[in-house]
């Protein structure tokens, strides 16, 4: 792709082109994109950001692709800074290769493995091989001693990892399925990689997440895909695949882990899980036409309270910066002018301005420092944890705002 972004015309899944638009964000600065010192003089760049349904095969789907080069070349997201997220995938990882691997020699690939958190825990039970195309990413991952191939997965790369490794057992990629646009050629790779008796396994966001919590700041340039099962099954089918198990994950919003192979027997979950959605209606464009008003009303309550506070002269930061808090903060323009700075554990995001709003971003011990009266929890995934972890800071009377699934004060 040589343009920074193209308007695809027909579904990335089936190929039809009968869509309906059910949410249109506008121009928005990339999620991830956040800004040096020395970017700040320059204007944002932006695309457009429009979520359609299709109507031929359910899935909800961007058709504005930004390239995957700007996207993820260089990455400033790491597993590794995330607690919750390194004991989630640190269980995965023990729970998959006591299932599916049996020698020592069988082979446990992850595509999109970033920092290799999941594999750094397996890595004396199996060979391990990392898929990373974030540069910067990959080599943290090769500091870990976890051999990692630098490029962006297709079929064309799975045709040669299996010359060169074999087949693999176990085939990894946890929030990813959501990131690659040609996904017909992930699929396509994957169904190389697993050979006769292989499994992949992923962990994407669902779709429910947005029509049932209204979270509507999982949207943004990065997340092509917002599946459901339905949707999900249309895709894979059409790899000779099937998706033999499935089980809901809470870890960003609702999620799900999502078990395909060839010709395994399909268990109950699979069936039950399809016909739940069916029951919420995600097979129907019906069921996603009043998701605008539900986020138009997230942005009325949540600007409501932060004028009020800043009325009050409260001072006022966010916690975290993750891709989604940039959704949310510049489509209810939330700026440097209403939240003074954000703390991030991730060391990649310190000293960085978040993209279009021109929030400073520091390490955590400046909340400590500050003491603001609020701060608005931007990484509402680890709400449990987080508030836990701020145990101190809250006693101390720092009230956190916490914007999904609806706005409250705690
Ligand atoms: P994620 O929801 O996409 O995983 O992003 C969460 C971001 O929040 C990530 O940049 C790390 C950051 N974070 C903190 O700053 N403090 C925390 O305690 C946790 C759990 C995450
Ligand atoms: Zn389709």
């Amino acid at each position: 792709m040589n343009k920074d972004f193209i308007h695809k015309t027909l579904c990335h899944s089936c190929e039809q082109s009968n869509f309906a638009e059910i949410l249109n964000l506008g121009e928005m600065p990339l999620a991830n994109s956040f800004l040096e010192e020395k970017d700040l003089d320059e204007p944002d760049k932006k695309f457009p950001l429009v979520v359609y349904f299709c109507k031929d095969c359910g899935l909800v789907q961007l058709l504005d692709v930004v390239n995957p080069e700007i996207l993820f070349s260089n990455y400033d997201y790491l597993t590794s800074a995330s607690k919750p997220l390194v004991e989630h995938f640190t269980k995965m990882g023990g729970d998959l290769s006591g299932k599916f691997i049996k020698s020592k020699n069988d082979l446990f690939i992850e595509i999109g493995g970033n920092d290799a958190v999941l594999l750094n825990a397996i890595k004396n039970k199996c060979r391990v091989l990392n898929i990373e195309p974030a540069k910067n990413v990959a080599e943290i991952s090769r500091q870990k001693g976890i051999e990692t191939i630098n490029e962006f997965f297709n079929k064309e790369l799975a045709e040669k990892i299996v010359k060169k490794y074999g087949n693999a057992k176990v085939v990894v990629a946890n929030n990813v399925m959501a990131h690659i646009a040609d996904i017909k050629s992930v699929f396509g790779g994957i169904r190389v990689l697993i050979g006769k008796d292989g499994v992949f396994v992923f962990e994407v966001h669902r779709v429910s997440d947005l029509i049932e919590e209204g979270n509507f700041d999982q949207i943004y340039h990065e997340h092509l895909f917002y599946y459901s099962l339905f949707a999900l099954n249309n895709l894979i089918r059409q790899f000779g695949l099937d998706i033999f198990d499935v089980e809901p994950i809470h870890m960003h919003g609702q999620s799900m882990r999502v078990f395909v192979g060839k010709d395994k027997p399909i268990s109950k979950s699979v069936t039950e899980f399809l016909e739940k959605e069916k029951d919420i209606g995600l097979d129907k464009l019906d069921t996603f036409l009043n998701f605008s008003e539900k986020v138009e009303k997230r942005k009325i309550e949540l600007t409501n309270l932060l004028d009020n506070l800043k009325k009050q002269n409260k001072r006022i930061v966010g916690y975290g910066a993750p891709a989604k808090g940039n959704t949310l903060l510049n489509y209810f323009q939330i700026d440097n002018k209403i939240l003074d700075f954000l703390t991030d554990t991730t060391p990649l995001k310190q000293g960085l301005y978040t993209p279009g709003t021109r929030i400073p971003i520091f390490h955590p011990d400046k909340l400590k420092e500050m003491k603001p009266d609020y701060v608005l929890l931007l990484a509402w995934n680890y709400a449990d944890a987080i508030l836990e972890k701020e145990k101190e800071l809250r006693e101390q009377g720092v009230k956190f705002i916490i914007p999904a699934p609806f706005v409250r004060v705690v």
